[in-house]
């Protein structure tokens, strides 16, 4: 499903006044793409997929998937969030279910996929099982089942793998890969790990600072599918060090530490 954005800004209104979130962000997303959303934390990206979802009302401009104009709560789609947010008293296969009952989509014809899907990340055997059963990883990997299990065409991630160890999230980013490459939709992924945007991405949109606007719009280049190996390429690191200049340049990433620092008088 493609996405388009048009000049869209964004500000909040506040008790303690107005806070510029977004700030004229053009964009189009072509159907299967996988787009990065990429920039540091507080500069827009939620907002901005929020946005595109229809979750949240953009102040000025347009945004469109596929022919629809998003004007309201858009549902043709699968979204994770940082929490996997699973229902505790509903196993593993009835949690992806939920997705199902709750559009009124046969669960006779869905079942299949929702095994086949849990079986793709490894979880074949824990379908009977409850969420407090399973590890921080694991339950991630249920809620981007159940946001696929409809099979919709576009999945909206929001750094779906920050609160995961470096490891389990090593595993999920293949794991994710996979289930792209299963079957091609289009993903937009919020991050603000470098490395991980050049992993997963055929396209990284990096965001400056708040207001966020489009800083630069990276075609990765790498071949599939990725190997974890790749990341000590100097291909990959070629991007991982472009953008990670853009990052320096504007102070987010301070590579220099202060003499204080140095001496070990602070942090
Ligand atoms: N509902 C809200 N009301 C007011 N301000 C908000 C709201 N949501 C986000 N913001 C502010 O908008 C800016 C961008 O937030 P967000 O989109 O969450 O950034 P990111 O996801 O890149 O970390 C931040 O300064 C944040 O505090
Ligand atoms: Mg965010």
């Amino acid at each position: 499903m493609a996405v388009s954005i048009e000049r869209v800004s964004k500000t909040y209104g506040t008790r303690t006044g107005e806070i510029f979130a977004v700030d004229d962000v053009s964009l189009t997303i072509k159907d299967g793409e996988f787009v990065a959303l990429l920039g540091p934390s507080g500069c827009g990206k939620s907002t901005l997929m929020l946005m595109m979802a229809g979750l949240v009302a953009r102040s000025v401009g347009r945004i469109a998937i596929g022919s629809t104009t998003v004007t309201r709560p858009y549902t043709d789609l699968g979204i994770v969030f940082q929490e996997a947010n699973l229902l505790d008293w509903r196993t593993v296969l009835k949690n992806l279910m939920l997705q199902i009952e709750i559009r009124g989509l046969p669960p006779a014809q869905y079942e299949a996929r929702a095994r086949e899907l849990l079986k793709m990340v490894g979880l074949d055997g824990y379908e009977q099982k409850y969420p407090f059963e399973l590890s921080g990883g694991m339950q991630q990997r249920v809620s981007i089942c159940r946001a696929l299990v409809h099979e919709p065409p576009l999945l909206l991630m929001d750094e779906p793998f920050g609160a995961l160890d470096a490891l389990t999230r090593d595993q999920l980013n293949m794991d994710l890969q996979d289930l792209w490459m299963d079957k091609p939709k289009t993903v937009i992924f919020v991050t603000h790990s470098i490395s991980e945007a050049v992993f997963l991405s055929d396209r990284i949109i990096v965001m400056t600072p708040r207001p966020g606007k489009i800083a630069a719009d990276i075609k990765v280049d790498l071949p599939r599918p990725r190997t974890m190996a790749m990341r000590e390429t100097p291909e990959f690191g070629a991007y991982t060090k472009q953008i990670r200049a853009m990052f320096e340049d504007w102070g987010v990433l301070r590579t220099e530490r202060t003499p204080a620092q140095k001496l070990g008088a602070v942090a």
